[in-house]
């Protein structure tokens, strides 16, 4: 459930992962608007429904509608996955954070123990992944944000977890990183934040949250900095996919072949 929807590349990731592992389901978008989403959840369960991924603009929705909160789902303030239970209640479960470390630590290798991190941005996406970037245990993680309040209030909500820096964009000058995750939604309309040059440490990482077929203007400033690496966010769709996919029918799909046949079909 989504608004808008119609792009979802979901419904096509979920169809592979059934195939693969010979689970028979059934995975549809369908375009629900904020003020109906509670209706929706009900219908949806109500006509045997067993699971729901939700997306923008509807995680904080599917927060406060689900009986019960994974700890992780609690940190996130949102909800991507739900699943009915035996009992008839709803678990909601938050698999974004998850589904970006795997892509970091396993698709790209990456190990970020004592490592200096950056996260641009302090809506939502940020808020889904500082958690467990706090917990690979980072030399410093760094938050920057153009409304300052917001960054201090994650940094508060996060402080059980670890310490985070909170920045403006002017303030990362003079400093280096090796990775900086881009969880604003500048790339949506083709802009970066204002960052400034060199604060990217030898061998960096760029990752963008967002996905898109082209690289994002984000992605093409870390290459533009030098970045030994400069990707978008399709490895983390994929990989948070599988986890709800695991959430609901027990099985762990293969996520490899399922980014190879994607962008295979993207011409890439
Ligand atoms: P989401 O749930 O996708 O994170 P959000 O809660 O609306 O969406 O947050 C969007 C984030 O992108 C915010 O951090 C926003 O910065 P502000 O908090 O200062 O508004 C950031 N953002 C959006 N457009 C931006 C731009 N052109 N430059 C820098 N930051 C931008």
């Amino acid at each position: 459930m989504g608004f808008p929807i119609s792009h979802s590349l979901s419904p096509v990731i979920h169809q592979q992962f059934a195939a693969q592992t010979g689970q028979e389901i059934s995975y549809e978008a369908i375009k629900v608007r904020p003020e109906s989403f509670d209706q929706a959840v009900e219908n949806f369960f109500h006509a045997g429904g067993q699971g729901v991924n939700c997306t923008v603009p509807l995680k904080e929705l599917a927060f406060k509608k689900a009986d019960q909160l994974t700890e992780r789902a609690k940190f996130s303030g949102a909800v991507n996955t739900l699943k009915l239970m035996e009992d008839g209640s709803l678990l909601g479960d938050n698999t974004d954070g998850i589904g970006l470390m795997t892509d970091l630590c396993k698709n790209l290798g990456l190990s970020l123990a004592g490592k200096r991190l950056l996260v641009l941005g302090a809506g939502g996406a940020a808020r889904g992944i500082l958690g467990p970037l706090l917990e690979t245990q980072p030399e410093c993680l760094f938050l920057a944000n153009r409304t300052i309040e917001k960054a201090q209030k994650l940094k508060a909500i996060f402080a059980p977890l670890g310490n985070i820096n909170v920045s403006t964009y002017g303030d990362l000058l003079g400093e280096k990183f090796d990775l900086i995750i881009n969880a604003t939604s500048a790339s949506l309309s083709g802009k970066v934040p204002p960052l400034p040059h060199d604060i990217l440490a030898k061998q960096a990482t760029c990752y963008d949250l967002a996905y898109s077929k082209k690289p994002t203007a984000f992605t093409l400033w870390g290459t533009d900095e030098g970045a030994l690496l400069s990707v978008g966010g399709l490895g983390m769709l994929i990989e948070q996919a599988a986890q709800a996919f695991y959430i609901w029918r027990s099985v762990m799909p293969d996520t490899q072949s399922v980014v190879n046949k994607i962008n295979t079909a993207d011409g890439h």
